[in-house]
């Protein structure tokens, strides 16, 4: 299977869909869900309450990716202009070393907790230590047909914290979670073992929760980025020059917490978009991803970008990563399913780590049109090419509309109209 096309972007929505059903072989029922409105009202009505009507999104795919040796299509859904083209362009240049290689570190949820009025909180901590095999048994019968797959309680861990309410004890529970996002199996387990919590420390359970801040359950991604691939001429002294830029543009970031918090929302960009399009949970992605960001006590890069013995670009990222394949909008979602089907992924670890790829790769773009021609440019090319939609252009029609308006500097509907009564 392929993941680049040439000049796939001329093709109507309907030769795109067209295009990628033969290559992923996808069924045609699939692409319909894709082609037609795919969520009916009546399955809306059971997912979320209060119901009127249904909302949907433009769905695009990624281009040119290939990760740990194969290629991907990646749906990805979004309102943001430039998000899908830049991550296509940026894997474009990845593909000259062999794209993106990637890890995880497996399947493992935490949840929290809250132990509050211990006594002894030193004390509580050993009786919960002591007493993991018995956390164990409570937390996997509350869940066997998880147990059954392979997944199940992990492991625990005990901290003790300061706060304004005083010393609580607040106990983890590690658990494998195998393909599913895994909230409602983690947040069952915190709940069953309360009781038992309760009587082992002597204090009060509260809060029984998951965290989002899924420090067990982190996608890697990795590539190098040729320096002539950087430059549009495949020139490598202008290449290297590009680098360095990339490097200082980097460097802002990982200084700067005004500067990452940018930086990291190109990343999301793309990340969340390829996380929607599976019906994945994309809160959780994004909280996962900053609070991650500031997990060494100051907001900082997801991203890493560091020049190798050619000068080249390498970049890596590491960002938790907790979705899932079986269970809520992946497995209801008709737009969703056939989503899957396109990434052709058979567990939720080839999933997370296809998405820290993509986030690598928004990361690049951004930040090599930011610290070279500036993002401007390329938005406004993408937006003359809606407004010359909007106003019926078509084809090459299109093309001479979007030509003029910004050799023009002139984008917009009424300009539009005009050079489409000229030229057609
Ligand atoms: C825009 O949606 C995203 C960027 O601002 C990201 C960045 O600044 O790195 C271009």
């Amino acid at each position: 299977m392929k993941s680049s096309f040439s000049g796939f972007y001329k093709l109507s929505p309907q030769e795109r869909l067209a295009a990628v059903v033969k290559e992923t072989g996808i069924s045609e029922e699939d692409a319909k869900k894709i082609a037609e409105p795919s969520l009916p009202v009546e399955l809306a009505d059971k997912m979320v309450e209060n119901v009127i009507g249904t909302y949907t999104l433009p769905m695009g795919v990624a281009l040119n990716f290939i990760i740990n040796g194969k290629d991907v299509i990646i749906p990805m859904v979004t309102e943001e202009p430039s998000v899908i083209a830049a991550a296509s362009n940026s894997a474009k240049m990845a593909r000259m070393t062999g794209g993106f290689t990637t890890s995880f570190t497996g399947p493992i949820m935490i949840a929290q907790v809250q132990i509050v009025d211990v006594p002894a909180p030193e004390f509580a901590k050993s009786a919960i230590l002591q007493h993991k095999e018995d956390i164990r048994k409570i937390c996997n019968d509350k869940d066997p047909v998880l147990v059954k797959f392979g997944g199940g309680f992990h492991d625990l861990d005990v901290r003790i914290i300061e706060t304004k309410a005083g010393t609580m004890v607040i106990l983890h529970l590690l658990v494998n979670v195998g393909d599913a996002m895994g909230a409602n199996a983690v947040n069952s387990m915190a709940e069953a073992v309360a009781p038992y919590v309760e009587q082992i420390t002597g204090g009060k359970v509260y809060l029984r929760i998951l965290s989002n801040l899924a420090t067990y359950r982190l996608a890697r991604a990795s590539a190098v980025y040729k320096k002539e691939s950087l430059s549009k001429t495949g020139d490598p002294v202008e290449g290297a020059q590009i680098v360095d830029k990339i490097l200082e543009a980097y460097a802002f970031a990982a200084a700067d917490p005004y500067r990452a918090a940018t930086h990291n929302k190109g990343i999301m960009n793309g990340i969340t978009a390829a996380v929607i399009a599976t019906g994945n949970d994309t809160r959780a992605i994004e909280s996962g991803a900053h609070s991650y960001a500031a997990i060494k006590g100051r907001y900082t890069s997801l991203t890493v970008w560091e020049k190798d013995a050619n000068g080249d670009l390498v970049g890596t990222i590491e960002v938790p990563m907790a979705v899932g394949l079986v269970g809520g909008a992946t497995k209801t979602h008709p737009g969703a399913q056939a989503a899957v089907k396109i990434l052709g992924v058979k567990t939720a670890a080839e999933l997370a780590q296809i998405y820290a790829a993509v986030g690598l790769a928004q990361n690049l773009a951004a930040i090599k049109a930011l610290a070279t021609e500036g993002i401007q440019r390329g938005h406004m090319k993408l937006h003359a090419r809606t407004v010359a939609a909007s106003v019926g252009a078509e084809g090459e029609v299109l093309e001479e509309i979007v030509k003029t308006m910004i050799r023009d500097k002139n984008v917009n509907a009424v300009y539009a109209k005009e050079l489409m009564e000229k030229f057609s």
